[in-house]
Parts: C-alpha cells; sequence; structure tokens
C-alpha cells in the first residue's frame, strides 16, 4: 500500500498541482520554504479537540477540563490558538511556562509538572496563583511550602502519584511503574505520608490528584486501574480530592496496522471509572481534567522530506537518504518509533516496490527514520510526506551537527502562516571577539 489517506491530515487531498493540506499545495509550500518543512492542519487540529470535548461532556457527569500537554509541540503562534479554543494547559519548565502567558492562557488553566522544578518555576507558578503546581515528591513537597511560607502566599498544590502501573508501550515512555523516576510511590508510603503533610500545611492547598501512565497507550485497563488506586489511597488517607487527573498518554495511529484512532474507549473508561470511584465511597465528583499531548497535535502534523542520495546496502535493501532525520526527529532513536513514508508523485504507481530503509544526514548510524519499507524507485529531489508527525518532533529537534530547526507552518482555508521559521544556527553561537 503506496499511499494512505487515513493517516494524513483530514483536509489532504488532490488538488490540481498534487498534495494539498488545508486548501493550501505541498509542492507550492516546498518550494517557498523549503525541506524539511512541518505542515500542520487547523482542521484536524480543531477536530481532536471538539471530539474529546464533545465525549467529555457526553460521559462524565461532573465539571470537566481539556490541558494540552505543550511539550508534544509548542510555539506563541500555535499556543495563542490553543489559548482561543479554551484549552487549559501543562507546563514542564520555565521556557514552556513563560511562553504559556505570554500567549494568553490563564493562570488558572496552567498547571506546572516537573520532576525538579527549579525556585524560578516556583515562584513565578505563586506569583501567578496558576492552577496547581503538581508535586512530584516529599523533597519537593518540602521545598515548595518553605519557599511559599518565605513569600507569605499559600501554594496551590496537586500531588503526582505513582500507582506502580507498567503499561504496553516502550519503556522510556512509561512513567507510572516502580522504577519510574516521576511521582510520589504508593507503595513506598510516600504518595500517602505527602497527603498527610500536605493536608497539614497552612502554606500548602491540596487541590488534587494526578498521575500519568505514559504515552501511546491503546489500552484502558491500566487507566482503570490506576483510577481505582488513587481513589483507594485517598480514602485510606481521608482526603477528598476536589480535582483529579488521570494524565495524557492515548495512542496515536502511526501505522495502517495500528489500532483505529478512537479516543472513545479511554474518555469512557476514565469517566466511568471516576464516577464510580466516587458513587462507591458517596463522594461528589472531582473535576476532572485531561492531558491529551500527543492525541491533539499529531496527525495535524506532517514532515515533509526531500531524497538525496541513494545506495545499496551489503544487506540488499535500498537505503534512501533523505535532508532531515534524528535532529527533528529523534523519536525513532529514542524509543523505535515507526512511520510510514509516502512519495509524492507515486500516488498511482503499480510497478515494482524496492525493499528499502528511510534514513536521515546526521552522523550517527542511529539515524534511521524507517527501518523497513517498500518504496518505489525514487529519484534525487523527490518528496516523501511522513504522516503523524506534529507530536514530539519539533519539540524535541535539536540542532545536532549544526541543524537548522525546520519551519513549520500552519494551515487554514488555503493561508499557511509561520509557527516558527527555518532556524540560523549559527545566529544562537557565542563567536566572541571575531579577529
Ligand atoms: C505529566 C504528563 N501529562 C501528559 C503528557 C502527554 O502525554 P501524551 O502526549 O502521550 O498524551 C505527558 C507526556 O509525557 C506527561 O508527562
Amino acid at each position: 500500500m503506496l499511499w494512505e489517506w487515513s493517516l494524513l491530515p483530514l483536509t489532504a487531498e488532490w488538488g490540481r498541482e498534487g498534495l494539498q493540506i488545508g486548501g493550501c499545495s505541498v509542492p507550492d509550500l516546498v518550494r517557498a520554504y523549503g525541506t524539511p518543512l512541518y505542515l500542520y492542519d487547523a482542521v484536524t487540529l480543531r477536530t481532536q479537540v471538539q471530539t474529546l470535548e464533545e465525549l467529555l461532556r457526553e460521559h462524565y457527569p461532573g465539571e470537566g477540563l481539556i490541558t494540552y500537554a505543550a511539550k508534544a509541540y509548542f510555539s506563541p503562534a500555535l499556543a495563542r490558538r490553543l489559548v482561543a479554543l479554551g484549552l487549559g494547559v501543562d507546563v514542564v519548565s520555565l521556557g514552556e511556562f513563560r511562553l504559556a502567558l505570554r500567549a494568553g492562557f490563564p493562570p488558572t488553566h496552567i498547571h506546572l509538572h516537573g520532576n525538579n522544578k527549579t525556585l524560578e518555576e516556583i515562584a513565578l507558578a505563586l506569583e501567578m496563583g496558576i492552577q496547581a503546581i503538581v508535586v512530584d515528591s516529599l523533597d519537593e513537597l518540602e521545598w515548595i511550602e518553605t519557599i511559599a511560607q518565605e513569600r507569605g502566599q499559600v501554594a496551590r498544590i496537586w500531588l503526582r502519584i505513582t500507582p506502580g502501573i507498567a503499561t504496553h508501550t516502550h519503556p522510556h515512555i512509561q512513567t507510572a511503574h516502580a522504577q519510574s523516576k516521576f511521582g510520589l510511590y504508593v507503595e513506598t508510603g510516600d504518595a500517602a505520608l505527602a497527603i498527610h503533610k500536605a493536608r497539614h500545611s497552612p502554606w500548602l492547598d491540596l487541590r488534587g490528584l494526578h498521575t500519568h501512565l505514559g504515552s501511546q497507550i491503546h489500552d484502558t485497563e491500566p487507566y482503570q486501574r490506576a483510577i481505582e488506586a488513587l481513589f483507594a489511597l485517598a480514602e485510606q488517607t481521608d482526603y477528598l480530592p476536589e480535582e483529579f487527573s488521570p494524565g495524557g498518554g492515548w495512542g496515536v495511529r502511526y501505522q495502517p496496522e495500528d489500532p483505529p484512532d478512537n479516543p472513545l474507549p479511554w474518555v469512557r473508561a476514565i469517566s466511568e471509572s471516576v464516577t464510580a470511584a466516587c458513587k462507591r465511597r458517596h463522594w461528589p465528583l472531582p473535576r476532572l481534567v485531561i492531558e491529551p499531548g500527543r492525541w491533539l497535535v499529531a496527525r495535524a502534523g506532517v514532515a515533509i522530506y526531500q531524497v538525496g542520495a541513494q545506495k545499496r546496502a551489503a544487506d540488499g535493501r535500498h537505503i534512501i537518504a533523505v535532508d532531515g532525520g534524528m535532529a527533528d526527529n529523534p523519536r525513532v532513536a529514542l524509543y523505535g518509533a515507526r512511520y510510514v513514508a509516502l512519495p509524492l508523485g507515486y500516488e498511482s504507481y503499480e510497478g515494482d516496490l524496492l525493499p528499502s530503509r528511510v534514513v536521515g544526514r546526521f552522523c550517527e548510524s542511529g539515524d534511521v527514520l524507517i527501518e523497513e519499507i517498500d518504496l518505489p524507485p525514487l529519484q534525487r529531489g523527490d518528496l516523501l510526506v511522513i504522516p503523524v508527525a506534529g507530536a514530539y518532533h519539533l519539540s524535541m529537534a535539536s540542532n545536532y551537527n549544526l541543524a537548522p530547526r525546520p519551519a513549520a507552518l500552519w494551515l487554514e482555508d488555503g493561508r499557511a502562516e509561520l509557527l516558527q521559521p527555518r532556524e540560523d544556527p549559527l545566529a544562537s553561537l557565542w563567536w566572541g571577539d571575531e579577529p
């Protein structure tokens, strides 16, 4: 199968000049902005947001809020659009935090994560009165209490709980298992102690409990177990949370054989689990906050690369080098992510396919974008479209080999607006006193 529409953004279609997304001609955009190029489709992103909002309204009888996990991809122009959609935001660094504030997120819609927050981040959170600082350890709890006391301000907090649940996802994107670096473990007693301490401190206002199991999860069962574990912990410590967040992490479809893109089982399972846990204890429903990142932006984005050098490897595979790679998409090297590539201009190709490997242009053997894929014989200059490229590509991009981070565009109604320009990596270097 050469061309897979169902992985592309919702507005992808054939125009007179080939592939169009958001009413814009992809070949025209490549001529104007060069490659690698990232394109985000407005309609797809808005549809993902609306779908989740409707599901939450339909399945959760209490108040619900969707907060976007900024780490998936964040830029001022994207952030302003997310503000307009009424989303909250989860930030994990001073950079993300300041961007969120400047883009207009109301502080009451921002929560601050991180397993090693800085003094500056905590001070800004207190100054702005954000929704919650999500406390990650007993050490941090005491530190935040001291800072709050010194400043004479009460810190609104959630506790991030690690219920010891492993998920069927790559070990590098699991976050709530027994060895996780994140959160307060239930098993060691840290979680119960943190609830006790927080409730007895005049400088801490414990608003809720949180857990995040990991990313790219397609199974509802770990969410149900985690929610029950957190409510059992709350009951044991005689604490009734006003807010509750089972994090984000719902998976998307990167390849045709992946499970279908459908958030219904996720939203239904967490809504029903929280409702049932409260009903059993005769507790009022908490405000339910979900934190998706990937599910909102992944499918909205595509990456466009240009084919360069090609060769045949000793194992018989055809090696196709493109003009990007691990510097703009480290997911393959980090955790073996798998993609398809759609060659532009070969949509109706019916000839022989070559067993191929798509590699990047960076000086690392692990800089492979697709290990195995059957592709037609391609020419230098052909364009490869990598679908589902909107999450954890550009936000994880680096300047390795002094590569410029690529340009990204927002496509809507036939207009393209910059989300970020192609970077000049030399501009940020320190040159000292040049002779
Ligand atoms: C605390 C927290 N919430 C939400 C997310 C978003 O996860 P995803 O993009 O898989 O939905 C992450 C991702 O690492 C996270 O660490």
